[in-house]
């Protein structure tokens, strides 16, 4: 069902190819938005673009400036306005503190960290003219408390989560609202292969057990708080950082 609100919005996905930003851009479609839709893989973004023509693609790597520009440049060049950017193009590495280097600290904080500091940062350069705009920064339950494995992971989702906070104040007299999710567990291929790797069938029924609705989360469900953060529904909603976690940070 479209959403009349949404029609003539233009709403940026990154890391729209797969997961969680695919199902964002399925979302927002749905709703009548304008979508562009970023991500590093082409491939992936053609199959993406094949299944959704009227969505605009874009080959980006959020981890390099330029990139960032001409992505966001290609979304007004192509609808005119930028009205909602999804902050949601990630990597999930995860490892023991002794066994993390300082290149896999890097990498993580390149893309989950700088990344988003970049599209936040040029997004808002289209919005604060407007004088309107909604961002959506995607942190993670890793991003609002500690968890094991995940020294650096972890802490370059706490970039968006401190991105959500400071930015929601920094943009609240420019009208744009700021605001972010964090999602659990969420069954994404990359979570679907554990059940065929070592030791991942017991590391899942693990994870299942530490939410408390006793099951993983579907990347729709996080594209549907997206959609809610974006819209006017939340009107007075800027600085949270909602979890759709199936309860697992009210533990
Ligand atoms: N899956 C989960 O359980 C989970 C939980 C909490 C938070 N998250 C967060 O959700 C976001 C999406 O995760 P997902 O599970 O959908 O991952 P995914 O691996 O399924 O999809 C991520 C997409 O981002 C793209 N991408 C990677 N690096 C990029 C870069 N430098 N520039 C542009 N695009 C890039 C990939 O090509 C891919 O299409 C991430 O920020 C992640 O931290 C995921």
């Amino acid at each position: 069902m479209t959403d009349e609100q949404f029609k003539a919005k233009t709403v940026l996905v990154t890391g729209a190819a797969r997961g969680i930003g695919r199902a964002a851009v399925v979302e927002f479609a749905r709703r009548g938005a304008q979508v562009v839709a970023a991500d590093l893989d082409g491939d992936a973004l053609a199959v993406l673009g094949r299944e959704h023509p009227d969505a605009k693609t874009v080959v980006a790597d959020v981890a390099q400036e330029a990139d960032v520009q001409a992505m966001v440049a290609a979304a007004v060049d192509r609808f005119g306005s930028l009205d909602v950017l999804i902050a949601n193009a990630g990597i999930i590495p995860m490892a023991p503190l002794l066994e993390t280097s300082t290149a896999d600290w890097e990498q993580v904080m390149a893309i989950d960290g700088r990344g988003m500091f970049l599209s936040c940062r040029y997004a808002a350069e289209q919005m604060v003219p407007a004088g309107s705009g909604a961002i959506v920064c995607v942190s993670s339950i890793s991003g609002m408390a500690g968890q094991s494995g995940q020294s650096a992971y972890g802490a370059a989702k706490f970039v968006a989560t401190g991105l959500v906070k400071h930015l929601a104040v920094e943009l609240a007299p420019a009208g744009i609202r700021v605001n972010g999710v964090a999602p659990g567990t969420i069954r994404t291929d990359r979570v679907v292969a554990l059940e065929t790797e070592p030791g991942g069938p017991e590391y899942l029924a693990d994870i299942v057990r530490k939410h408390p609705l006793g099951r993983l989360g579907e990347p729709s469900e996080v594209a549907a708080a997206m959609a809610f953060l974006a819209s006017d529904e939340s009107s007075f909603v800027t600085g949270a950082v909602l979890a759709v976690d199936g309860g697992y940070l009210a533990q």
